[in-house]
């Protein structure tokens, strides 16, 4: 085992039940929690092994070797765009050329903890957190743990180097595959409340109601199956009035990361819901109003539009709306006050 202070880098969890001994590595300070571990390793190895080490130049000449195609230039665009959103704005050493603001991830999560309302006492969980703002500015509003979980090793790696060293350390695009390393030190209050493990939002490795909060930021649409995701989002928060969940998405479906028939709308515009996702995510989190509604869930309210930019390069941005929901859910040996009316 690898330690530094009460920071455990590497060593390996066991399951304590004797019938199930299985394993799961800690690598870089990041648990690997994952039902099919194997399926998980041997897909991801090359991030898990991947080295941080090497200059911008060396980089940039792999970078060029590779090409614009490769999943090693899609990993270093994932990286630009999501830690530019979430830090670009802490940089004190440059302003970097964009035409947008970066800090778009703030405003879902203060617009989502007011819609959410009152005060959190218990674990937070932030799905699908990438390089982990949002994870450091729940903490800022809470006074229990944080845990930021996503399935990518290079951004729960830059989440960690983060968390550990204070450093934002990525490459910002300025197009093609020309990239301009960042590098800059941050401080976060209740820093020492947040962890980063690598969990799928639709297996989640814990108990149900566990969790006081559960927040998606634009999660959704990424995912296999979003609806697993909200059954799962539901299973580990505490019952209401305990438990809040934050939702936000511009059901942006793609079939790369989700099969058309696990879209939540966004086809089959004949039926009677004319593949209208917002209403069918709104139903889904009505208990009732659906035959797969989840039990006992309750919208406590929603904005209909808030803007979402993806900067991609230097004279490039992705202009999304994000539908944003506030939600609780009921246990169903208590009734929620929907169902008593
Ligand atoms: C569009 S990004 C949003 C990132 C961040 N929440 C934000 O709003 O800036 C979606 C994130 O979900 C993660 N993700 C996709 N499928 C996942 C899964 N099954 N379990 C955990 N994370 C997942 C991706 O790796 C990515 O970081």
């Amino acid at each position: 085992m690898k330690q530094t202070g009460d920071l455990i880098i590497e060593g390996v969890l066991v399951c304590t039940n004797r019938s199930c001994m299985s394993e799961f590595p800690i690598i870089d300070g990041i648990p690997i929690v994952m039902a099919d571990l194997r399926q998980y390793i041997s897909r991801n190895y090359q991030w898990i092994m991947n080295r941080t080490d090497l200059s911008d130049v060396t980089e940039s000449l792999i970078g060029d070797c590779c090409g614009p195609e490769s999943t090693y230039d899609a990993q270093r665009r994932y990286l630009s765009s999501y830690a530019f959103d979430h830090y670009g704005g802490m940089n004190p050493y440059q302003e970097d050329p964009s035409s947008v603001v970066p800090g778009s991830i703030l405003h879902l999560v203060r617009e989502g903890l007011n819609r959410a309302g009152s005060g959190i006492s218990a674990p937070v969980l932030d799905m699908g957190c990438a390089v982990g703002r949002s994870a450091f500015e729940l903490a800022e509003n809470s006074d229990d743990i944080v845990l930021g979980v996503d399935l990518n090793f290079s951004m729960l790696k830059t989440a960690q180097t983060i968390l550990r060293e204070g450093i934002v350390r990525y490459p910002l695009r300025r197009g093609g595959v020309v990239y301009d390393r960042r590098e800059f030190p941050v401080t976060f209050k209740n820093a020492e409340q947040v962890d980063f493990w690598c969990c799928d939002v639709a297996g989640l490795p814990f108990a149900d109601n566990t969790f006081g909060l559960a927040a998606s930021f634009n999660v959704i649409d990424c995912v296999a199956s979003p609806y697993g995701h909200l059954v799962e989002l539901a299973r580990v928060l505490l019952p209401a009035p305990h438990g809040k969940a934050i939702i936000t998405t511009p059901y942006d479906w793609s079939a790369s990361a989700t099969a058309i028939e696990a879209w939540i709308g966004g086809h089959s515009q004949r039926s009677e819901t004319r593949g209208d996702s917002p209403g069918l995510v709104r139903s889904l989190l009505s208990s009732g109003e659906f035959p797969q509604s989840i039990d006992g869930a309750r919208i406590i309210s929603e904005t209909e539009s808030i803007p979402w930019p993806v900067r991609i390069h230097d004279r490039s941005v992705v202009q999304y709306d994000v539908h944003l929901i506030a939600a609780e859910f009921y246990d169903q040996k208590v009734k929620s006050p929907q169902k008593e009316v």
